[in-house]
């Protein structure tokens, strides 16, 4: 089954056509980057436009790329929610019609299920049982997965999201949007202990998180210290280890509570370097495994869609002919 996959939840237009027997045949990426960057952040109207401007020739690119033509495919997934209403709205208008009109069955997929499923898409994916922290700009969720569509969630931000929390603070310290990965950056050259940050929510039971004190934290950091590039960078580095310590730590709380061994993360805050280093070390000492998606389905892509999609599909799932958009959408 080759199955058509729309992204357009956020900021970029992700396409790509999977194929269950033969795996990823193509992806494309659009991303709104530079549109928004001049706003600090993204601005819905904007994004919105640019998915009408750049998801139907990025689907006839998906398919040139492939050496497919339409008539190739078996199914169209399209990011249905959570996200930007007007976003969702353009990719599910799109996939919706065009699943009408090549007379193929469509389903909405849901995005963090997408995040969640991206690390099927590698060499060597983790079998069910597993634990996956998802971490991205709007979610932060730990979440038991038995199967595809058997999800328990066992915790998550009761506040803002690890990827929030990366963007707020990089703003705060006057870098540039995306934040996250330009705090990431500069976090590299810190030194390390010049700055003790709080591990939030790890000195109580439980699996929720909690990161908008880590903001403040960041905020009354910075008025009170030095503006020169060391002493940022320095404040960079202890922001991002108190948020990697309290996932990390998170992240051990959950397998133990489970008994489970198989960890996988994902979302845009997995392509964080030090995360993935810390993780990979944890699973190692506890004799467990962590997996991560390659780093470019870390971040919204329109792979994932695809293939979350055709496993819902294959299991004989598909939407109706309403076009919906689930802007609020628990998983
Ligand atoms: O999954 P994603 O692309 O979009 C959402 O579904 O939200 O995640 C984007 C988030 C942003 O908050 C971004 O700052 C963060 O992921 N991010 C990172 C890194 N790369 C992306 N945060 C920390 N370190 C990174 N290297
Ligand atoms: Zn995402």
């Amino acid at each position: 089954m080759r199955v058509l996959g729309i992204e357009t939840s956020c900021d970029e237009t992700g396409i790509a056509i999977f194929d269950t027997e033969r795996g990823l045949l193509s992806h494309c990426l659009y991303s709104q980057v530079k549109l928004h960057a001049d706003y600090g952040g993204v601005v819905p109207e904007l994004a919105s436009r640019d998915h009408v401007r750049k998801t139907l020739p990025l689907i006839e690119q998906a398919l040139a790329k492939a050496k497919l033509s339409a008539q190739d495919l078996d199914g169209v997934a399209y990011t249905m929610g959570p996200g930007l209403v007007g976003a969702l709205l353009v990719g599910a208008c799109i996939g919706r019609s065009l699943a009408y009109g090549w007379k193929i069955p469509a389903i909405g997929v849901h995005h963090m299920e997408g995040h969640l499923l991206a690390p099927m898409l590698e060499e060597n994916p983790p079998a069910f049982p597993f634990i996956a922290l998802l971490v991205s700009g709007g979610h932060t969720q730990l979440v038991r997965v038995d199967a595809i569509g058997h999800y328990e969630l066992l915790g998550e931000s009761v506040d803002d999201a690890a990827g929030e929390a990366f963007d707020k603070t990089a703003k705060l310290m006057g870098l540039d949007y995306p934040g996250g990965p330009r705090l990431a950056a500069l976090a590299e050259q810190g030194r390390d202990q010049q700055y003790q940050f709080p591990r939030p929510m790890t000195d109580r039971p439980g699996l929720d998180f909690s990161f908008s004190g880590l903001k403040t934290f960041a905020a009354n950091t910075i008025a009170s210290a030095a503006d020169d590039a060391q002493t940022r960078a320095d404040i960079a580095r202890a922001f991002q280890d108190a948020v990697v310590d309290t996932l990390v730590i998170k992240c051990r709380r959950a397998l133990q509570e489970t008994g489970l061994k198989r960890l996988v993360v994902a979302g845009g805050v997995s392509a964080n370097k030090h995360l993935r280093e810390q993780l990979e070390q944890f699973t190692q000492s506890i004799g467990g495994q962590v997996f991560f998606p390659r780093s470019e389905f870390c971040t919204d892509n329109g792979a994932m869609i695809a293939y979350a999609g055709a496993q819902r599909l294959l299991a004989g799932e598909q939407s109706d002919l309403a076009i919906i958009a689930r802007p609020r959408w628990p998983m």
